[in-house]
């Protein structure tokens, strides 16, 4: 039995997001799929996160046992139990909403999710896979404005930090485009989804 978490990130009311539409059905895929594994979902805008404080910052520095105990702690050790990761989330401002980062600041810990040693940071989440799944309101997969990218490409790059050994994206683009037929792409995009769910 696997262990899978959903982390989605926007503030829009239940039904009104196109990415949650397309993460939410590649979860569901997946729950049908594998009705055995355990699906724990965090909607950050319902968590109670803040950003890292100078307490926070300590507990990097204290001892493992004090640390598991810690609750700032609950989502690096909740992130370091399950296998697979899925992150639903839209294009904002060229990255992701600010509680994505708040979160993975809260997730990156050292002694926990990574650590130190002589010859460098080593991530302790090997062996995890992740999906990211966005929607974007322009295009950014391509030149020139994929150097504009900067939050699939942060997500991946600390993922891999982190020891994440499988890393795929579902990136939905131009949902603003006036010609763009939202609700044909969302569609294609959510039978992507689907399929891609079958093999995560
Ligand atoms: C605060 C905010 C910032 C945004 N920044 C960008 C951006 O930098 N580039 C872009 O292409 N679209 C941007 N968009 C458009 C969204 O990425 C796009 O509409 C997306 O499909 C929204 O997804 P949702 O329906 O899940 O909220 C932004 C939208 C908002 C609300």
């Amino acid at each position: 039995m696997s262990k899978l978490l959903y982390v989605h990130a926007n503030p829009k009311p239940e039904g009104t997001s196109r990415t949650l539409k397309i993460s939410d059905s590649f979860v569901e895929a997946y729950r049908q799929n594998n009705p055995q594994d355990e699906i724990i979902t965090l909607d950050l805008y319902k968590e109670d996160i803040d950003f890292l404080s100078k307490e926070d910052i300590s507990l990097h520095y204290i001892d493992p046992d004090q640390q598991k105990a810690h609750p700032a702690l609950k989502y690096a050790f909740q992130f370091l139990e399950v296998d697979k990761v899925v992150i639903g989330a839209p294009f904002w401002n060229l990255s992701f909403p600010a509680i994505i980062k708040a979160y993975l600041d809260y997730v990156t810990v050292s002694g926990v999710t990574f650590k130190y040693t002589s010859q460098g940071p080593v991530g302790l989440c090997q062996g995890k896979k992740a999906m990211h799944i966005v929607t974007r309101g322009g295009a950014y997969s391509e030149e020139p404005l994929s150097q504009f990218e900067l939050g699939d490409r942060y997500i991946k790059t600390l993922f891999g930090f982190l020891g994440f050994s499988e890393y795929d994206t579902i990136a939905v683009e131009n949902m603003d485009r006036s010609d763009t037929n939202v609700e044909e792409v969302v569609g294609d995009a959510i039978k992507l989804a689907q399929e891609k769910a079958k093999n995560f």
